[in-house]
């Protein structure tokens, strides 16, 4: 059995101490940009009433502007609104919240605050508030809950107009994301560098305010005793530091498509809990120099990533909230990562080949954040059931012995396999790092010299994984082992490498004189091979069907579909080449039709636009579809029916969600795209099934991890609707090139 340090970075488990440092009593000017956006609605705001709370008698008188671009009589009230919902902390006797909320309202106003003439203006109503208090100045700090590419001109703006006199500090608290690489987080740097000292600059990680993680140092030095001998490669078999989310990133795709997992999350909250855990331990906890300096030097002990060191994923759906949140086409596809797995070392001694493993993703099975130390069996043979060792308790936290749901499990012990320590105060980690940024603990946010290390080792991955294709996972409890990973030496890997095709089918040999492979796909017939040849089958095999079906009853129907598939065919089935398409029709009108002699009334188009308008019901453009298929198609029968797969799995206008049964006996149905245009007219599920052939067209590396999923998934699944194409009496047979085939 392998034992565990394990930090619970989502239910705080160890020791705190913040103690605010030694600062001479004055007036503090707080001014928040932003003042009235999410984050400050939801956590600043309240941060900084504790703050008020906790300093109201220390001899430091406050004043609160809350920032805004808009004018005041807009904004007023709104902040008037969020600033009467703060809360008083739980110690606070409901008499006394009542007056320092009354106090705390009184002391803070909205303030427009766009043009320099307004910063000015900010800077002489401090001014006249110290004369009037006859206060002397203690400093200003400025929350900039602002989108960053307003970072530079906001502190230049600060620089040239609101500097606090002499002997006061200035303080500047900044969001991420900070750059989005070494490049850019360096301009960033030096823009903001040419306004501020870097000492002004306080970067917010809220993991850092965690409480857990912001004992990680301290508990590691309290219980120095047990850790340090054991502390190194020959105790330690592995480091995890792992943030599983079961959140989507519905709403914020703008944001996140430029970022993705590895930007968002382990570049900056998880490297700073894997630093924490593995730098030297200072010598004095509250020297920040010393603490941000031993940080540097894991950082440049860290041995550089490649490509194999990682995989990347993506949840299913995010296609398409992508394609709908940044209204692209259903032909966009985005390969930002919503899931990594990263395996990085450190090269020193001390570590020499200790996995460090850091994991974080959205739509996971569960909501878990926490770091753990995993280790060496054969050691430790003395600490068995419970934890290494009894770790020490801070008076400001206490043991927990009395577990509520006596049958939990962490990570596969009972609960009470652990010692758990819980602060006795729960705080928000907003409020906590608020209250650090008045102590002016820099230790407690992200340096300069920090962050452009920390995108130094994570720079070069980025650029490494750009072409990459994320596995596509369905998300949630679905996921199953899909993501599950094997650490093979200093490489990392997916332990399922999925089998596509059953080997001992696939000849290799020459069908036909077409360079093409026959197998077998999901119990189905498959024909793979390089784009062109497998185009130049497909083609030769609609044309056998068409002879075939001529010969027989003099007619033969083929139903086609739309997307970028099968342009390639369209090309094949005809003789020039020609251009761009619009709708599925025109596209089909451009690329094959008007090139080949069918007459037009043999070409029957979705009757989508009737009276006018688009895909409305009561038109009952299905009917007539419907009784077109009826009176032209031979029982309804389809000779050959050709479809492309959707990144989500979609066929025809079918999207996940929908079943079979949905549409009863019907073979024409309006229905609901996740993307533009929403409204779709759509062959059912019966209508295709009732074809003769069915043919599914795959093509193109972007395919790759659809048809890994496809392969995966045995039975019938609304998540996938291609899987309910299951032709009654025909054949489906998948048309793959190798790039889908293989990535
Ligand atoms: C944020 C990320 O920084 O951290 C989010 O932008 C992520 O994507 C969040 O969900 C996680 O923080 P917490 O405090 O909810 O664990």
């Amino acid at each position: 059995m392998l034992l565990s340090l394990l930090l619970l970075l989502l239910a705080p488990l160890c020791v705190t101490t913040a103690q605010d440092e030694a600062r001479k009593p004055g007036h503090v000017s707080v001014i928040i940009l932003g003042s009235t956006g999410d984050l400050a609605r939801k956590y600043l705001w309240q941060g900084f009433f504790e703050l008020y709370t906790n300093q109201v008698n220390s001899g430091h008188s406050f004043f609160f502007y809350g920032g805004g671009l808009s004018p005041a009589n807009k904004s007023s009230l709104v902040l008037f609104e969020i600033l009467k919902a703060v809360n008083c902390p739980k110690d606070v006797s409901k008499e006394r919240c009542a007056i320092l909320k009354e106090q705390f309202l009184r002391l803070s106003r909205y303030k427009q605050l766009k043009t320099l003439e307004d910063y000015q203006d900010l800077s002489k109503n401090i001014q006249k508030q110290l004369q009037q208090e006859d206060m002397a100045e203690a400093g200003r700090l400025f929350y900039l809950s602002v989108p960053a590419f307003a970072y530079a001109e906001i502190a230049d703006r600060i620089n040239n107009t609101c500097r606090p006199s002499k002997g006061a500090w200035l303080r500047v608290v900044l969001e991420k994301p900070f750059g989005h690489d070494f490049k850019s987080a360096q301009v960033l740097a030096t823009q903001l560098g040419n306004s501020l000292k870097d000492e002004e600059m306080y970067r917010i990680d809220h993991y850092l305010g965690k409480q857990v993680v912001a004992n990680i140092l301290q508990f590691r030095m309290e219980n120095k005793k047990h850790l340090h001998p054991i502390w190194n490669k020959h105790y330690i078999e592995r480091v995890e530091i792992v943030l599983k989310e079961t959140l989507d990133v519905k709403g914020r795709i703008a944001f996140y498509d430029q970022y993705g997992v590895i930007r968002d999350v382990l570049q900056n909250h998880l490297t700073e809990v894997m630093t924490l855990l593995t730098m030297r331990l200072p010598l004095n906890l509250s020297n920040s120099r010393e603490v941000l300096t031993n940080k540097l030097n894991i950082f440049t002990s860290l041995l550089p990533l490649s490509k194999s060191q990682a995989v990347i994923g993506q949840y299913q759906a995010y296609q398409t909230e992508v394609q709908h949140e940044l209204n692209k086409t259903k032909d966009h596809v985005s390969l930002t990562p919503t899931f990594a797995a990263v395996l990085a070392h450190v090269d020193e001694a001390q570590y020499e080949d200790v996995p460090i493993l850091m994991i974080s993703g959205k739509q996971l099975d569960e909501r878990v954040g926490y770091a753990r130390v995993l280790f060496k069996d054969n050691v430790f043979s003395i600490l068995v059931s419970k934890n290494v060792f009894k770790p020490v308790v801070d008076s400001e936290w206490k043991e927990v012995t009395e577990h509520k749901d006596k049958n939990i499990t962490v990570l596969g012990l009972p609960i009470s396999d652990y010692y758990v320590q819980t602060p006795i105060v729960q705080k928000e980690a907003y409020t906590e790092l608020i209250s650090r940024i008045f102590a002016g603990r820099q230790n407690s946010f992200v340096s300069t010299e920090n962050l452009l290390a920390s995108w130094d080792f994570w720079s070069p991955l980025l650029t490494g994984i750009t072409t990459l294709f994320p596995r596509v996972y369905p998300g949630g409890n679905e996921n199953k082992d899909m993501l599950d990973i094997a650490v093979k030496g200093r490489d990392l890997s997916y332990i399922n490498e999925v089998v596509l095709i059953k080997q001992d089918q696939m000849g290799g040999q020459n069908v036909n004189n077409f360079q093409v492979m026959q197998g077998k796909f999901r119990s189905d017939e498959m024909v793979s091979g390089w784009t062109e040849e497998l185009i130049e089958k497909l083609a030769s095999d609609i044309e056998e069907v068409a002879e075939k079906a001529i010969l027989e009853s003099g007619v033969f129907h083929l139903a086609v579909s739309g997307g970028a598939s099968p342009l390639a065919l369209f090309h094949r089935l005809r003789c020039v080449p020609l251009t761009e398409f619009e709708s599925n029709f025109h596209s089909l009108h451009d690329h094959l039709l008007q090139h080949v002699k069918i007459p037009y009334y043999n070409i029957h188009p979705m009757p989508v636009q009737l009276n006018q308008r688009l895909c409305v019901e009561e038109d009952r453009g299905t009917w007539q579809y419907e009784e077109e298929i009826r009176k032209f198609v031979n029982a309804s029968s389809f000779h050959f029916v050709l479809l492309g797969v959707g990144y989500d799995g979609h066929i025809a206008s079918l999207f996940p969600g929908v079943k079979p049964e949905d549409h009863g006996e019907n073979m024409v149905v309006l229905t609901e795209s996740p993307v533009k245009p929403h409204q779709r007219m759509s062959l059912t599920f019966n209508a295709i099934n009732k074809a003769r052939k069915v043919a599914v067209l795959i093509i193109g590396k972007y395919k790759h991890e659809v048809v890994i999923q496809l392969s995966r998934v045995k039975e019938e699944t609304t998540q996938w609707p291609v899987t309910w194409v299951k032709p009654e009496k025909g054949s489906l047979v998948w048309y793959m090139d190798y790039e889908a085939l293989l990535g």
